[in-house]
């Protein structure tokens, strides 16, 4: 089976995604799967040719090939199309129903959720809703659009300072913690929001709480089979992408060092989050539990959860007795079923 494996990506998680991707080839069986590297490099354009793995490393931003409807490079015409697709691209183009739209008409399966779920599920606004509308329990927050922060700055402030201190300003589109920041006094919180409109038209403000930081992965249809629980100790004052990324600090228990019935409670709460986004395929669902209260809530869905080496979606997975290849498999099947 031809699997074009596709990574890179315009967003900001573009070097995430190269690294996710080459873990995923290196752990694909090889008797079963050929894989075709697919990189779309940051300017949007399919690299397609010689090695896709080291151009994007590069910073390659080849021109595009001579059709005006395609974004494919240049010299790139010939490329046949795989069998089916394994998306690795995180965050805005990949994971939020562009790229799901641009593959369906191609006519090849690809792995992981489809258009609406990606859609509303990297739209960490909107994923509240739906989840508020089926009585899951969500951080309280507020959100704002540009517009509306613009019309009525002290309104918006105003709106906000219910919530108390401290609290989370994030982007609504983002994810690897970009654009996110903590705001500790009430006088920060306006320049914090005009930094994260430059991210993001849509922004929410979130109650911060003391927390632990809980996930789950998540495989499957509408009965998907749910991991255990694992859990991340964040280095510093969140988990931020320096934490994610840059210099590992963190720490993670896998499983997490939970009474039994809070494990059930987040487990059945993260399958019903996920039927609730019409979710497919895979997706990693992370909680926050309120050290104060005891509460459980949920924080956010990732449909193309980190898949490198020390990221908590295989090795989750691992865990619950599904190692890393077979995962990889068993998410091609469900993407070819
Ligand atoms: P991302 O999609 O970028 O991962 P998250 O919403 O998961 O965004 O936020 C990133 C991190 O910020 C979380 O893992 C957590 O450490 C911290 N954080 C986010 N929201 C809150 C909150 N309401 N209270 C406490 N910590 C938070
Ligand atoms: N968005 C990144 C890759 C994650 O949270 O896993
Ligand atoms: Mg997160």
């Amino acid at each position: 089976l031809s699997v074009g494996l596709l990574f890179g990506g315009e967003s900001p998680e573009h070097e995430v995604s190269i690294v996710s991707a080459r873990s995923i080839a290196a752990h694909l069986d090889p008797a079963r799967y050929d894989v075709i590297p697919m990189g779309i490099a940051r300017n949007g354009v399919w690299v397609l040719t010689g090695d896709p793995f080291a151009r994007l490393a590069a910073g390659e931003q080849p021109e595009r090939g001579p059709h005006p409807f395609l974004p494919f490079e240049r010299g790139a015409e010939a490329t046949p199309l795989p069998d089916v697709f394994f998306n690795a691209i995180h965050g805005a183009g990949g994971e939020d129903g562009q790229l799901q739209g641009f593959l369906e008409p191609l006519g090849r399966p690809y792995t992981g959720a489809g258009l609406l779920a990606m859609a509303a599920g990297l739209d960490k606004w909107i994923t509240k809703r739906i989840w508020e509308s089926e009585g899951l329990p969500v951080v309280p927050y507020r959100g704002l659009t540009e517009e509306g922060w613009a019309r009525d700055r002290e309104g918006a402030l105003a709106s906000i300072q219910p919530l108390g201190l401290p609290l989370f300003v994030k982007p609504a589109n983002l994810g690897s913690s970009i654009g996110i920041e903590k705001v500790k006094r009430f006088e920060d919180l306006a320049p914090a929001l005009d930094r994260a409109f430059r991210f993001d038209r849509r922004v929410l403000v979130e109650q911060g709480l003391e927390v632990r930081e809980l996930e789950v992965a998540v495989l499957g249809g509408d009965d998907p089979f749910v991991s255990v629980v694992g859990e991340v100790l964040p280095a510093g004052e969140f988990y931020d992408f320096q934490d994610k990324y840059l210099d590992g600090r963190s720490t993670t228990r896998i499983p997490a060092d939970l009474p039994a019935g809070l494990q059930d409670q987040v487990r059945a709460s993260a399958a019903a989050a996920y039927r609730a986004l019409d979710a497919y395929g895979m997706a990693r669902v992370d909680f926050f539990v309120d050290r104060p209260t005891g509460r459980l809530f949920l924080n956010e869905v990732n449909f193309i959860p980190g898949f490198t080496s020390i990221s908590m979606y295989p090795k989750m997975m691992e865990a619950s007795g599904v190692p890393y290849p077979e995962l990889l498999t068993r998410l091609i099947d469900l993407a070819i079923k």
